[in-house]
């Protein structure tokens, strides 16, 4: 297995190029099994996550083709409705292939997702919504199997709970669907904005994108021809190297970023003293001389987002003064605290409020990564750590971030990757 070693304290300077968005591009691959052309996907970023989807599609069937600079997916070959254990376990956003076979071929069996390093994640309220649309959901030896011979019937969905990939997966079960479906409480992340707009853009009508209540128009069964679309950036990638530049106090450039999306990241960033430099494509990070303290709250977008929590945390040990970050989302997101308390943090939990004591000299030593997010505290704090910090299992890391050591390697940061 591969780790990251990491000589702290070394400011950084220069420019890091974003990625496209994973949660942007999971779904629209998933969306692809909804087209009755090729695909052209530009900007899909070289993580893990995709490899593994893309993977999943292949064993269904469908053909991939990478080229430079785009990506071209063909289902019209798919055969096979059955989405694995050994595919889905190693990553849950598989359950989102459930919405689009489902809808187009009638009948779908998808693992069980199982557990998850940061909370229990159900998956019941995609489940109920589908079973609105008129499918037979049963769950039969570790498997969903979901069947509706004459197609999904359009409805009205209230969503209990603002659900991401809940959202993705009706959408795309919605398109094909008989007759108009609304969904009430839909998530507004800007990723499930790329996939209504996607679909939108190729004749589906779609009312309401990126507000809580959608409106959509199914085809009754006709496949899409899915016009071509390049990923959005990816803003929480984005969120870690504005972390990076806030921690170590350097100037930084992003490159290829979509400021809009990150409205509550960058005024946190500005509550604890940092200030931006923004253009359409461009976000520079000014800062602060001294970090001051922070409260957070995860929310559902467009407040702060959870895949920014663990981030936030480690800047937050650099603060002058006490933050309190409380996780609302996630019942188990709070992994990466007992990592940074190994290297000198004082952070004490209580239930899903972590209180942080800041101005602690972070000391280098040997860190385990315990899930995606937490792995890229874990290496903000290894920038500013005295000493060396070797960040083990970095398998969570390549999941979401494309190329990190390269990225930050590239501004100064002396991290290398290496073999255990
Ligand atoms: C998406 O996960 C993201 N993943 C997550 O990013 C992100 O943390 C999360 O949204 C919240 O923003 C992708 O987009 C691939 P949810 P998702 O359904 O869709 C509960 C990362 O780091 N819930 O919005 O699985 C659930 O338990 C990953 O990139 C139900 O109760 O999250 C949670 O408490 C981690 N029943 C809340 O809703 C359901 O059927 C939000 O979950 C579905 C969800």
């Amino acid at each position: 297995m591969d780790y990251l070693k990491i000589k702290g304290t070394k400011a950084l300077g220069g420019t890091i190029d974003i990625s496209g968005a994973k949660n942007a591009s999971l779904p629209l691959i998933a969306m692809t099994i909804l087209a009755k052309n090729k695909v052209n996907i530009s900007n899909l970023p070289h993580v893990v996550d995709i490899k593994t989807l893309l993977k999943l599609l292949a064993n269904l069937g469908a053909h991939c083709t990478f080229l430079d600079d785009k990506t071209i997916v063909d289902t019209s070959s798919i055969t096979n409705t059955k989405a694995t254990y050994d595919i889905v376990k190693t990553m849950r956003a598989s359950i989102l292939v459930l919405g689009p076979i489902l809808a187009r071929f009638g009948h779908c069996e998808v693992s069980l997702p199982g557990g998850c390093a940061i909370g229990q994640r159900p998956i019941d309220l995609h489940l109920k919504a589908l079973e609105q649309m008129g499918a037979r959901i049963e769950i039969r030896a570790g498997y969903i199997e979901a069947t509706a011979p004459n197609g999904l019937q359009g409805g009205e969905i209230i969503f209990d709970k603002i659900t991401v990939t809940g959202t993705a997966n009706v959408v795309m079960a919605a398109a094909l669907a008989h007759g108009e479906t609304t969904i009430i409480n839909a998530a507004r992340e800007p990723e499930v904005v790329q996939l209504c707009e996607v679909l939108q853009n190729s004749g589906i009508e779609i009312e309401g994108i990126g507000t809580a209540v959608l409106k959509i128009q199914g085809t009754a069964g006709e496949l899409i021809d899915i016009k071509d679309f390049s990923i959005i950036p990816d803003r929480i990638e984005a969120g870690t190297y504005l972390c990076a530049g806030a921690i170590t106090k350097s100037t930084l450039t992003l490159t290829n970023v979509e400021a809009k999306h990150l409205g509550a990241v960058l005024a946190k960033l500005e509550e604890m003293g940092n200030s931006f430099t923004i253009t359409d494509t461009t976000i520079t990070i000014h800062p602060a001389k001294i970090i001051k303290p922070v409260r957070i709250v995860t929310q559902e977008y467009p407040a702060f987002p959870t895949d920014m929590q663990a981030q936030f945390m480690a800047l937050a040990t650099q603060a002058d003064g006490v933050s309190i970050i409380e996780e609302k989302l996630f019942e188990n997101r709070f992994m990466h605290v007992s990592e940074l308390q190994r290297m000198g943090a004082d952070i004490t939990l209580n239930g899903h409020t972590a209180t942080v004591n800041g101005v602690t000299q972070l000391s280098g030593t040997d860190v385990m990564a315990t899930d995606l997010r937490a792995s890229s505290a874990l290496v903000l704090a290894g920038l500013i750590a005295e000493g060396e910090t070797n960040v083990h299992r970095i398998y969570h890391l390549d999941r979401g971030y494309d190329a990190l050591e390269k990225k930050l390697q590239e501004v100064g940061a002396d991290i290398q990757r290496l073999k255990e």
